[in-house]
Parts: structure tokens; sequence; C-alpha cells
């Protein structure tokens, strides 16, 4: 197991990639921090799948967009193992709109779940990781960091934040020997795009510039990449960006 005795916290762990990110570091032997805010019943199925599979999991409601509840998710993190060896922060939520119909709240929910979460996680975990001089931090980026997409502004903008995000933090606490990289993943089928699954010209566009042909990957296809990050292989691996996403970018 290549996870064996690591603790993990995963937001937005109940459902979707986060769901996946949990259920094989489960496997691996971690044990699992599930973390998601507004439906508890959620994340508190996933750490129970987890635990009847044999595994080790605990499920915390926690907004990661308020540093109080952040802290005191590490705190009691900490309190009940004793440590945090992994971060992954993948929570986040995308609205799709046209540009000028964006509310101010539109804009800050988005930015305050997809970046200033990221951003307040990483500072809550960074003291126990300094102490021991050692971590893995996996940032959630998207495709959308990088690559434009329409009705999409605030999503875009916030995960370009984190994907830069990554590569700043991995510039000071690398010497630490805290990993820090993040994952752009394509389009993955989950809750969070449903009504763009139902949309036959995105559907059609994904899958003309997709090289496999493929229009949706499957959450365990990114949930390997987050193992891998996570694992003792990638300790020579910092400030990058996974990208896994069918090929999608490289057309
Ligand atoms: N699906 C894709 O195609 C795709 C592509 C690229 C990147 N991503 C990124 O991958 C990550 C996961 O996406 P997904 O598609 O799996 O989304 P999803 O199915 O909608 O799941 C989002 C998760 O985040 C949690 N969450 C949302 N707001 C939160 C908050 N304020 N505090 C704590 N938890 C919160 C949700 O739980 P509650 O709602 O119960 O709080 C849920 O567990 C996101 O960062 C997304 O931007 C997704």
């Amino acid at each position: 197991m290549r996870l064996e005795d690591k603790v993990a916290i995963v937001t937005g762990g109940s459902q979707g990639i986060g769901q996946a990110i949990c259920h094989a570091y489960g496997r691996e032997g971690a044990k699992v921090a599930v973390v998601n805010a507004r439906k508890p019943e959620l994340g508190a199925a996933v750490a129970e799948k987890i635990r009847a599979g044999g595994g080790t999991a605990r499920a915390y409601q926690c907004d990661v967009s308020r540093r109080d509840q952040v802290r005191k998710l590490v705190e009691d993190v900490t309190g009940a193992w004793g440590t945090v060896d992994i971060l992954v922060s993948n929570a986040g939520i995308m609205i799709n709109k046209p540009v000028e119909d964006y509310t101010e709240d539109d804009w800050d929910r988005t930015v305050d779940t997809n970046l200033k979460g990221a951003f307040l996680l990483v500072q809550a975990v960074l003291p126990v990781m300094k102490a021991k001089r050692s971590g893995k931090i996996v940032l959630m980026a998207s495709i959308a960091a990088t690559h434009a997409f329409p009705n999409a502004v605030p999503y875009c903008a916030s995960k370009a934040g984190v994907w830069i995000m990554a590569k700043a933090l991995c510039a000071e606490v690398a010497k630490f020997g805290i990993n820090v990289n993040s994952i752009s993943p394509g389009n993955t089928a989950t809750p969070l795009n449903e009504h763009l699954q139902r949309d036959p010209e995105f559907v059609k566009l994904m899958q003309s510039y997709t090289p496999t042909g493929r229009a949706y990957l499957s959450t365990d296809e990114v949930a390997g990449a987050a193992v891998f990050l996570a694992s003792e292989e990638a300790r020579a691996i910092h400030g990058a960006d996974v990208i896994v996403d069918d090929g999608w970018c490289a057309m």
C-alpha cells in the first residue's frame, strides 16, 4: 500500500472527484478525513463506505471558505490522528453565466471556495508539516486554469489562481520537505457539470478536441494522479501541474 498510515485531509470528499480520491486513499492505507460543507450526510456515507471496506476514515463538516472552520478542521484531525501528512484541496464550485449576469455574490462564492479555501487550508496545515519537515499538498486546479471556457469567468480566474499558487507555494516550502503540486483535470463526469453533460453541443465540442474521442474522464482516472502525487514515488516532484485530460490540452 502506497499511503499506509498517512493522515490525509481531502476536501470536497463527499462526491465526484474528491469522493474517488477518498476511496483511492482508503484503499492505499491512508487515514482519510472526508471533508465537505453543505451535505454532511454524503461525506458521512463516504467515510462509512471506506470503513466498511476495511479502511480508516472520518467525516468532517467544514466550509473551506471560513478561516475559523478550516482551523478547527485541522485541529480536529490532528487531535484524532496526531498529524496531517497529506492535504488535497479539492472542494470547488462552478457557476456558469454570461459575464454580465454574475452577481457579486457569485464571484465571491466562487473565488472564496476555489481559491481562498485552498489558501486557508494550506496556511492551516503548514505548521504541522513544517515541524516534521515533510508533507504532500495537492491543489485541484483545472484545464480551465490555462484554457478559456465561455460562461465561466470567475471559475477560470479562480483556477488560474490555484494553478500559480501551487508554484508560488513550492518556491517557499519545498525546502521544508513539503511537496506542493496541482492537478488539472479535464472534463470529468461529476455533479459539478451535470448541466453540461445534458448539453449535446458541449459534449460534441469536448469530443472533437479530445484525441481519445471521449467527452468525459472518470473520477477514478483523476484519483490516480492524486495517489501518485501523495506517494513517496513523487518525492522529487515540486510545483508541477499534472494534466489528466485524455490529451485535450495537447490539441
Ligand atoms: N468535474 C470536472 O470536469 C472538473 C474539471 C476540472 C477541475 N475540477 C475541479 O475538481 C474539484 C472537484 O470537482 P467535482 O467535479 O468533483 O465537483 P462536485 O462533484 O460538485 O463536488 C464538489 C465537492 O466540493 C464540496 N464543496 C463545495 N463547496 C464547499 C465548501 N465551501 N467547503 C467545503 N466543501 C465544499 C462539495 O460538498 P458540499 O456541496 O456538500 O459542500 C463536494 O463534495 C473542483 O475543485 C473542480 O473545480 C472538476
